[in-house]
């Protein structure tokens, strides 16, 4: 069975084509397009909602056609059409909303709707082809730094989340506030590469509390209060500067991020864990989450980087509601906020 699944909740235009594949494998994944808004939103420093309704449509059938050709499929073959509709920017998901429905009804095969959040998840499992529940889940990105209980797939119960800032949008804002340019998280990155993490000691919220919460907005403030010192003190805020500042607030997230894993996999006693969203693609904290997984026997299931950052591949996760009998109806809606429901449309 052949899918066509759509991404548009946020700034990539993305779609994917995958079969079903085996229950132990998981879904096969022929091709994956993503189109990047990032030159768009650059000049503004941060996502502009209408910007990125109006890119979503001038391009989303070019990635469409592109998908299909690179996976040497027909539209006509596609069996059951997939969109991410929640959460995301309105505007933004309706483009994929729409063209989904459009498809579905115009080919007359189903229309499945998928989660964002639980699809970052799915792209541990996807990328590990086997099973990878029970397991702790994190998804830490622009809009989201959540925890899951993963039971299974489409059985993902949350156990805390950021009460402020996303981790990424904590990233985002910080590069803003080193000049450093939009998107922030990369660029954060790459400053922290020359930079000492203990040179200045930021909040780490939350980190000796029970509680499997975040909060990153107490964080950013401290930087700002850390630049603004500085620059009282008549010194320039260098190259140096901004790259201790931003090795020390990296290392400050990263610290939060996974001693929060570690407290969720004793708590829930299990011993595999699955991280998602863009900001898994950073490098320092990748490499900390293996080094904890390392030292407490942990199975740490990461995506590769291309899965890690907005996707339509991660919308195989259809393919377990189209098994669970999960599928959407032609009035399917675009959810902005994610209300914590379970997976299901009818
Ligand atoms: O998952 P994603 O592509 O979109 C959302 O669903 O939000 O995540 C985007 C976020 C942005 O805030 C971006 O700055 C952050 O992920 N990000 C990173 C890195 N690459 C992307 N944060 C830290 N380091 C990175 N290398
Ligand atoms: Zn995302």
């Amino acid at each position: 069975m052949l899918f066509l699944s759509i991404e548009t909740s946020c700034d990539e235009t993305a779609a994917a084509i995958f079969e079903d594949g085996s229950p132990e494998t998981g879904p096969i994944i022929r091709s994956s397009v993503v189109a990047s808004q990032l030159k768009l939103h650059a000049r503004f420093g941060g996502v502009v909602p209408e910007v990125a309704a109006r890119a979503h449509l001038q391009q989303l059938l070019h990635v469409v056609d592109e998908s299909l050709q690179q996976a040497k499929v027909k539209l006509s073959e596609i069996n059951a059409i997939a969109v991410m509709n929640r959460p995301g920017l309105v505007g933004a998901l309706l483009v994929g909303v729409s063209a989904a429905k459009a498809l579905s009804w115009s080919l007359g095969v189903p229309l499945i709707a998928v989660n964002h959040i639980d699809a970052h998840l799915y792209a541990c499992r996807l990328s590990a082809k086997r099973n990878i529940y029970p397991c702790v889940g994190l998804v830490v990105s622009g809009g989201h730094t959540t925890l899951f209980h993963c039971q299974s797939a489409l059985e993902i119960k949350p156990l805390g989340g950021t009460i402020d800032d996303a981790a990424g949008e904590a990233f985002d804002k910080v590069a803003a506030l080193l000049g450093l340019g939009f998107p922030g998280g990369p660029a954060v990155e790459r400053a922290a590469k020359a930079g000492n993490p203990k040179k200045y000691q930021f909040p780490r919220s939350f980190l000796r509390e029970e509680r499997l919460d975040f909060s990153f907005s107490g964080l950013k403030t401290a930087v700002r209060y850390c630049l603004r010192d500085i620059e009282a003190t008549g010194t320039a805020i260098e190259e140096q500067v901004k790259a201790d500042v931003a090795a020390s607030f990296q290392k400050a997230v990263v610290d939060v991020l996974v001693g929060k894993c570690r407290q969720a996999l004793e708590r829930l006693q299990l011993r595999t864990l699955a991280v998602g969203g863009g900001v898994t693609a950073n490098q320092t904290f990748r490499s900390a989450l293996e080094d904890m997984a390392e030292a407490e026997g942990v199975e740490l299931m990461i995506p590769p980087m291309a899965w890690c950052t907005d996707n339509a591949a991660m919308a195989a996760l259809a393919v377990e509601a189209w098994h669970a009998g999960d599928v959407a109806s032609l009035d399917l809606d675009a959810e902005p906020v994610w209300s914590g429901r379970k997976n299901k449309q009818k």
